[in-house]
């Protein structure tokens, strides 16, 4: 029993000591997410899995193999299916078909998106629920990893379902923590969280030795975090190795940035057209000397012959163009295959990037070419 309470007494100033190092940022909590051991090299195996819900066929095959180490961000729109996917995962839901199987050693922590669910029973105190998880702790402890996500000793004796979004989601965090598990699986785990919390949650997600699989619409977040882009769209996966910004330059942005810059070339030729009007009826008052109808004539042959010849200039350009542009997304295509870093040397993927490159200063030539026609015919 003397022992018991010397560990108490212990556990008590460690906990103390806690709080005290950090009294300057009291409001950035800490998370410190350890785990026990590695697992092994494959973590998480899934294959073929289908989900519907009725008429509503959430997941059409699903493959997927995550590897020790990754962060793996699984992004798409809302009701695509992300939850459905992370739940099979987790065992909380069966697939239709296909298999999701965990590796070798891996010991997986969930934060559902819907984790209030879990704060059970409700009229339990928050300090008493993440007790339970860890029944043969003692107190201090649990109060030491508390303060730690800053829950002070009052906020610590409220019930849970007295708890706010913020505070609900740091009690998730701490039980989760107290698991030292080796892969954790979050789902949209930014959305109750302030800002102080968020970057404490990168923080410690990056300290994280372990395998992080998260779901998440915030971009800030992934872009600071995941190594992988998981993208579920309606008919298709992609699989992107590489961050957020390496993903959105390969597979996102850049379409649009050209189609950005034809929209715009088009609508500086409608603007154009209108200022000829204006300059065509400018010009009329100047020279008098010709009678109007020749004059007016002439130079509508002059204009019109110009004209034809910088239109066809122009039709070559834009057909050149949307050649290269059909080319880049080529290569976008196979740079968002499944694992297409991981089976492609780097002399390979060099080369590509190298013709990606100069595809895009083509593009940007034949643009401004383009432009500078389209003034002539202004
Ligand atoms: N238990 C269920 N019963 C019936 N339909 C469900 C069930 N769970 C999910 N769905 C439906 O399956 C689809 C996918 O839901 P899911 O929650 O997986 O989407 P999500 O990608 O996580 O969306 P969000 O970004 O909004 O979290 C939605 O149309 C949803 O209504
Ligand atoms: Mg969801």
């Amino acid at each position: 029993a003397r022992q018991a309470q010397s560990k108490v007494r212990m556990s008590g100033k460690r906990a103390e000591g806690l709080i005290e190092l950090a009294p300057s940022s009291r409001r950035y909590p800490t998370f410190r997410f350890e785990q026990v051991r590695d697992s092994g090299r494959d973590v998480l195996k899934i294959q073929g899995v289908k989900k519907a819900f009725g008429d509503n066929h959430v997941l059409h095959g699903v493959d997927l193999l995550v590897q020790r180490g990754e962060r793996v961000a699984i992004m798409g729109p809302n009701g695509i299916g992300k939850s459905t996917l992370l739940k099979i995962v987790m065992g909380e839901l069966d697939a239709d078909e296909g298999e999701s199987e965990w590796g070798y050693e891996a010991h997986p922590a969930y934060f559902a998106q819907d984790h209030r669910e879990e704060f059970d029973p409700p009229h339990n105190t928050a300090e008493g629920w993440v007790w339970d998880s860890c029944p043969d702790r003692d107190i201090g402890y649990v109060r030491a990893r508390m303060a730690q996500m800053l829950f002070s000793g009052d906020d610590s004796k409220k019930r849970l379902s007295a708890l706010s979004g913020g505070e609900a989601a740091r009690l998730v965090f701490t039980r989760l923590a107290i698991a030292r598990p080796n892969v954790l699986v979050l789902d949209e785990p930014t959305n109750h969280l302030d800002l102080e919390s968020i970057e404490a949650l990168v923080e410690g997600l990056k300290a994280f030795p372990g395998t992080l699989i998260l779901v998440s619409h915030d971009r800030w977040f992934v872009s600071g975090l995941a190594t992988r882009i998981i993208e579920i769209k309606p008919e298709e996966v992609r699989d992107y190795h590489g961050t957020y910004e390496e993903y959105v330059h390969f597979c996102g942005d850049d379409h649009l940035d050209a189609d950005r810059v034809i929209l715009k070339a088009k609508t500086e030729k409608r603007k154009k057209t209108e200022g000829r009007k204006k300059t065509e009826g400018q010009g009329k008052t100047k020279e008098r000397g010709k009678t109007e109808e020749r004059k007016k004539t002439e130079s509508r042959k002059k204009k019109a012959k110009g004209t034809k010849q910088v239109l066809e200039h122009q039709e070559a350009l834009a057909a050149s163009i949307e050649q290269a542009e059909a080319r880049v997304a080529e290569i976008d295509e196979v740079f968002c295959e499944p694992a297409y870093f991981e089976r492609t040397s780097p002399d390979e993927v060099k080369i590509l990037e190298a013709e990606r490159t100069s595809l895009q200063r083509e593009v940007a030539k034949l643009t401004s070419e383009w432009e500078s026609a389209e003034e002539e015919i202004g």
